[in-house]
């Protein structure tokens, strides 16, 4: 089901049961797969792989050529049952060309995977997370910009953006990785 001004380029295959939100634009070659729900104004890069399972928020970005991979361990000759799968994307995320988001993990709000990532563990919310596998090189605001650190408390750290003045908390949790939709 496609919501109001969903816009989808040639060559896409959007199979059965899929929703996709209002707004939302869909490039060139992208297999979005059955089931899928992705949330609104949305972009959707060419040649994305999203398969079965996954779930994105709204405002996230889809790089080109980003594959949701659902087989750990395939074979040509074998059939493995993949219900049960799932990632989840939170709003404002970006995934960057190329990103492989492994089966099973999940990316926070406004987190960044930078280009040519493997994402081997979750994301937790606001981190930029690149390499493969990829791992937390910092935390980004809303707009995608570098934060700042400042003070460290128990609970986390504070971290500022100076481009737009965004703060937010970092709780510690996050910091060291566990964090979970
Ligand atoms: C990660 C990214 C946002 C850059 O962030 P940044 O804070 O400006 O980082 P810098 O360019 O200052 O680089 C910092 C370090 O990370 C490395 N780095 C940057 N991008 C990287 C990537 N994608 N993968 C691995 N390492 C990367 C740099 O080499 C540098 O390392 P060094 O200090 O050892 O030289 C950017 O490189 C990126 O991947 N953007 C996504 C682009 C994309 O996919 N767009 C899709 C539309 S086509
Ligand atoms: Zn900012």
């Amino acid at each position: 089901m496609l919501g109001a001004d969903v816009r989808v380029w040639n060559w896409s295959q959007i199979r059965e049961g899929a929703v996709i939100g209002a707004g939302t634009v869909v490039g060139q070659m992208a297999y979005i797969g059955v089931d899928v729900r992705i949330g609104r104004g949305c972009r959707i890069m060419q040649k994305v792989v999203i398969d079965t399972g996954v779930e994105i928020g709204d405002a996230v970005f889809v790089g080109p050529f980003v594959t949701f991979t659902n087989d750990d361990r395939p074979r040509a000759w074998s059939t493995r049952d993949l219900t049960g799968i799932r990632w989840h994307v939170g709003d404002g995320a970006t995934l960057g060309a190329c990103a492989v988001v492994l089966p099973d993990r999940h990316v926070g709000h406004h987190a960044f995977v930078a280009a040519s990532s493997t994402v081997t563990h979750n994301v937790p919310p606001h981190a930029l997370v690149l390499g493969s596998p990829a791992r937390i090189a910092g935390w980004v605001c809303e707009q995608g910009h570098r934060m700042e650190s400042g003070d460290t408390t128990g609970a986390g750290t504070e971290r500022t953006c100076k481009e737009c003045g965004f703060e937010v908390l970092i709780p510690r949790d996050w910091e060291e990785g566990r964090w979970c939709p």
